[in-house]
């Protein structure tokens, strides 16, 4: 296998290359030139990452000496429309124009919020993604999601705005803490389970070295997450049906982060109690096989603890469901296993074995931690 590869997105709106693997970070400065020329650069980061890999951004890109990135709070209660003005007007300042181009280095906020500002930005810049988290390097620097907060909800206002290049070096994640690590390993068994049922295996068989951050495993599992994306991002661009199999899980987590303010789950982590929700209705209603479901959350279990479930009703959780923005007309579409691989889309289920399959989480939820 190829330390290095080089992933094609064939977006309808755009196409462009993900460079994945050991060593990319190399690979920036001949990119970022390739497109942008040596003129007009603009890093945007924030001072967490920044400490940690300003430096070898800056270095990897050859800027001119003295260049510094452009800095923004990345915390999720800053992703909103106050830091996309703060960024654009810095940009103002800073003197880009129409033919510069921005190089977000950072995790999924960092993302969408640098995403946003290259969409809006004098209508629209050239936008290259770094992402330095497990989460953004696996799913959401890739896809052109961009988007940030209301105080009403979660990424109400943003894009759709592929970037020009990505750039995936899994050393980045050397210096992730280890539950924001963690909650990417869940994306990346939700890839296994809705497309692919041998990175399910290699996450079965490698999970210790996945833990471990082992380049080796890294450099299996991430590639493939990136492909994964890659071809719904192809294929359904903008959100009509076969991206919605991405959206496994989610239903649940989406609910989960929601009754809790945010406050309590990685986004990751959410989507596991996501994950084994969905298990036990893909048992009940879309004929997944037994011992499917028991690999499924025992590999989700494996992978450590996590926090407990919070004590709200089932009517409080259904509540949560259908205000999601991804409900239609407030009626709960499911995404559902059938077999390790295999998703189904669009199920819509009766509401008391929702409801049931919550409370019996709450139950046993509570014994498993
Ligand atoms: N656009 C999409 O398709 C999409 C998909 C999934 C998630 N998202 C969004 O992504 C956000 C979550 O992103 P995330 O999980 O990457 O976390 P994050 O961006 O919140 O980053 C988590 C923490 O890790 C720090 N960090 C980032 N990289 C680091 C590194 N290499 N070393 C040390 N610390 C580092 C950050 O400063 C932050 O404190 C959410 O807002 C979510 O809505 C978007
Ligand atoms: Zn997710």
């Amino acid at each position: 296998m190829k330390t290095l590869q080089k992933i094609i997105v064939d977006a309808p709106s755009k196409r462009y290359a993900v460079y994945c693997g050991k060593g990319a970070l190399r690979e920036l400065g001949p990119v970022v030139r390739g497109i942008a020329g040596t003129a007009g650069v603009f890093v945007l980061t924030s001072p967490n990452v920044a400490r940690r890999w300003e430096r070898p951004v800056l270095s990897a890109l050859r800027l001119a000496r003295g260049a510094k990135p452009i800095l923004f709070d990345d915390r999720e209660a800053a992703k909103n429309l106050a830091t996309v003005e703060k960024v654009c007007r810095e940009l103002i300042r800073a003197g880009a124009d129409r033919h510069s181009t921005l190089v977000a280095v950072g995790g999924g906020v960092v993302g969408d919020v640098v995403g946003f500002v290259a969409a809006s930005y004098l209508r629209g810049v050239k936008l290259i993604h770094v992402p330095t988290t497990l989460v953004a390097q696996v799913d959401s620097a890739v896809g052109g999601k961009t988007g940030v907060n209301l105080a009403e909800g979660k990424n109400l206002v943003g894009a759709f705005y592929q970037p020009d290049a990505v750039i995936v070096d899994p050393a980045t994640l050397k210096t992730l803490p280890e539950r924001e690590y963690r909650s990417g390993i869940y994306e990346v068994i939700k890839y296994g389970i809705i497309s692919d049922s041998k990175l399910f295996r290699v996450c079965e068989r490698e999970l210790e070295g996945i833990l471990d951050r082992d380049p080796a495993a890294l450099n299996v599992i991430i590639p493939r997450c990136v492909r994964a994306k890659a071809r719904v991002t192809a294929l359904d661009e903008r959100e009509a049906g076969l991206r919605e199999t991405l959206n496994f899980g989610h239903t649940f987590a989406h609910a989960l982060e929601s009754v809790t303010n945010y406050c309590v789950f990685r986004h990751g982590e959410a989507v596991a109690w996501g994950i084994i929700a969905a298990t036990l209705l893909g048992i009940a209603a879309a004929n997944l096989p037994l011992h499917d479901a028991a690999r499924i959350i025992r590999l989700v279990r494996r992978v450590g603890p996590l926090p407990a479930l919070p004590k709200v009703s089932a009517a409080g959780l259904l509540a949560a469901m259908r205000s999601d923005k991804k409900s239609q007309g407030g009626r709960l579409r499911f995404v559902l296993p059938t077999k390790i691989g295999t998703v189904r889309t669009g199920v819509k289920l009766p509401e008391p074995l929702v409801s049931l399959v919550w409370n019996t989480l709450v139950q046993t939820g509570r014994s498993l931690q």
